[in-house]
């Protein structure tokens, strides 16, 4: 008898760090593998955050701090709403956690009951229908596709709200299809979200500074302000300042969520680690360039692998705008044969030839809730990506 309790018996491991790991197990065979499967960037922690958090160890702030994060911290994130998004928060609006990922932890085992349904845009990040699964909801996924470049549309939306739909899931831009909304893809939204009070909306926007094209940032809060009472933005430092080890997620929204997620943090990890927080604080007041350094390589090596992989006969991919992923459609590859004589039934299929001849791990569509796609990260040089692109085309072009 399994001691593990019920509940996760419906929740699967990360399937990122899955593909991660199996590059890393071949790896240790010997086998050169260009792992391109988990999404963090490849920069180091500019100087300054590192010196801040330094300084703060020396100084002693080495305790435990406020549930919901320091006052200088939320006063920071504070500034960056006002500075970057044109919205109005304040430090006690504010909460921070470890990492994005456990802001929406939180916040929807503050808010699930049994049963509640969460409407995922699908491909959606992996650990969304996860997390709602493992808190007793229900993923309602609703496959958005690259027709639509991979966006919600309101007739999707109309059509996926129920009685018992607890939260709406956006992110953008998107991971794993890098899709963005315009201000009024966003309003018209929130024309359809206003006829339904009982649905909270969590707005994703941790890859907001990695966006192309010129393109500018709009924030879900900033379109539909009038749906201020019950959205939940959030962010972290881990994607535009390369800190994702640090840990620092944080999440603006109304009074009764804030408190119910700080009652779940304080009872659980206390708080965010001290120094992570004195280093958010210098990431988010200090200089931006490296932001905007950051930005302009992703975009290079996203002009670099669209163009590669769009050579290459029997993929396709919709040039992302925004966030470091490309996903790339194989549909003709499906029901074909590779030179074992494996038949490529699916986009997991895919993704496992690509691993095991092609040397290159990435992640099948089927992860995201829409197929057959497979994602590959694109935070990683340019010399790795030409690599990467040269042996996935080999691989392909031996499928019979
Ligand atoms: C859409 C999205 N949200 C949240 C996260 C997690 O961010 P954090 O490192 O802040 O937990 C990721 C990381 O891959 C992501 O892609």
């Amino acid at each position: 008898m399994s001691y593990v309790a019920s509940r996760l018996s419906v929740v699967k491991p990360s399937a990122s760090m899955a593909a991660s790991q199996a590059a890393k197990a071949l790896r240790a065979k010997g086998v050169d593998v260009i792992d391109l499967g988990l999404g963090e960037p490849d920069f180091p922690t500019p100087h300054h955050i590192i010196d801040a958090a330094h300084f703060a160890a020396k100084a002693g702030q080495t305790l435990y701090t406020a549930a919901a994060g320091t006052p200088e911290v939320r006063e920071a994130i504070a500034g960056k709403f006002r500075r970057e998004n044109g919205l109005d928060y304040t430090a006690d609006d504010i909460v921070i956690a470890n990492g994005a990922k456990q802001i929406i932890f939180n916040a929807l085992m503050a808010t699930l009951e049994t049963g509640d349904e969460a409407i995922l845009p699908a491909p959606y990040f992996v650990s969304y229908p996860e997390m709602v699964k493992l808190l007793g909801g229900a993923p309602v996924v609703v496959e958005c596709p690259e027709t639509t470049g991979f966006r919600l549309t309101p007739a999707l939306l109309e059509k996926a709200i129920t009685p018992r739909t607890k939260w709406l899931f956006l992110n953008m831009p998107g991971n794993p299809s890098g899709a963005v909304y315009s201000q009024s893809d966003l309003k018209a939204l929130g024309a359809v979200l206003a006829k339904h009070p009982q649905v909270l909306i969590l707005s994703d926007e941790i890859y907001e500074h990695i966006l192309f094209d010129g393109r500018e940032f709009v924030s879900f809060g900033k379109a539909c302000p009038e749906l201020k009472d019950r959205t939940l933005i959030v962010n972290g430092v881990s994607k535009s300042y390369a800190m994702t080890g640090w840990r620092v997620g944080y999440a603006a929204g109304p009074a009764p969520l804030l408190k119910a997620m700080s009652t779940i943090q304080s009872q659980s990890c206390t708080s965010v680690c001290s120094i992570a927080q004195a280093a958010t604080v210098a990431a988010l007041n200090g200089p931006q360039d490296e932001v905007g350094r950051f930005r302009q390589a992703f975009e290079r090596r996203r002009d670099l692998v669209v163009d590669g992989i769009r050579k290459i006969n029997g993929l396709t991919l919709s040039p992302p705008d925004g966030a470091f992923y490309a996903y790339i459609g194989c549909a003709s590859l499906i029901g074909r044969k590779t030179p074992k004589g494996v038949v490529l039934d699916d986009d997991a299929a895919v993704s496992n030839y690509l691993l095991n001849e092609g040397r290159v791990a990435s992640v099948p569509g089927v992860a995201y809730g829409l197929s057959p796609y497979f994602r590959i990260s694109t935070a990683t040089s340019e010399e790795v990506l030409t690599e990467a692109i040269s042996r996935i085309n080999a691989a392909v072009a031996q499928v019979e």
